[in-house]
């Protein structure tokens, strides 16, 4: 299947699958958008990006909890339209529900399920006009 000229943003692309899913949708001819909070592992991204002959990505630094508008924005700034959303952002909590902080699973709920809420509703509309998908 073929992305040439399709514009992919992908959160959590700093790293893991996100990061695989970049490498590999530039690869295929997609444009994209890498979302993270660490600008070095995005850097290091981007790089294997460009080793791999895909087009130079956007790196937006970002926090997917805080910076939803923002991170569309800059997307549509710089490639004039949106056609996939990725929401891969996410953590994981791994201990025991009895030892669980509710302020952990508050930080938690907010990056796994918020923000992918706040940031579907701001792409919505740029979706809609490339009848993209997420
Ligand atoms: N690997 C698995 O077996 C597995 C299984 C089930 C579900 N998942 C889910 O799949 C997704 C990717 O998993 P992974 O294994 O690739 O995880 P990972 O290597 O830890 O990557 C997580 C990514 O999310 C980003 N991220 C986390 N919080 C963020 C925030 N507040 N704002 C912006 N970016 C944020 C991280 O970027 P920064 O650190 O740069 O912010 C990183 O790029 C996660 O949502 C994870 O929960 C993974």
């Amino acid at each position: 299947m073929g992305f040439e000229e399709k514009v992919v943003l992908i959160t959590g692309g700093s790293s893991g699958i996100g990061a695989d899913a970049a490498i590999h949708l530039a690869k295929l001819g997609a444009k994209v958008s890498i979302v993270g909070r660490n600008a070095k592992r995005l850097e290091d991204v981007a790089k294997q990006i460009k080793i791999a002959g895909g087009s130079t990505p956007l790196e937006i630094v970002a926090d997917v909890t805080k910076d939803a508008k923002r991170i569309v924005d800059e997307t549509i700034n710089h490639f004039g339209k949106l056609d996939v959303l990725l929401n891969n952002a996410g953590i994981t909590n791994n201990g025991r529900i009895q030892d669980l902080k509710i302020k952990d699973f508050d930080h938690l709920f907010d990056i796994n399920v918020r923000s992918v809420i706040i940031l579907t509703q701001q792409c919505i509309p740029h979706l809609e006009k490339t009848k993209g998908n997420i």
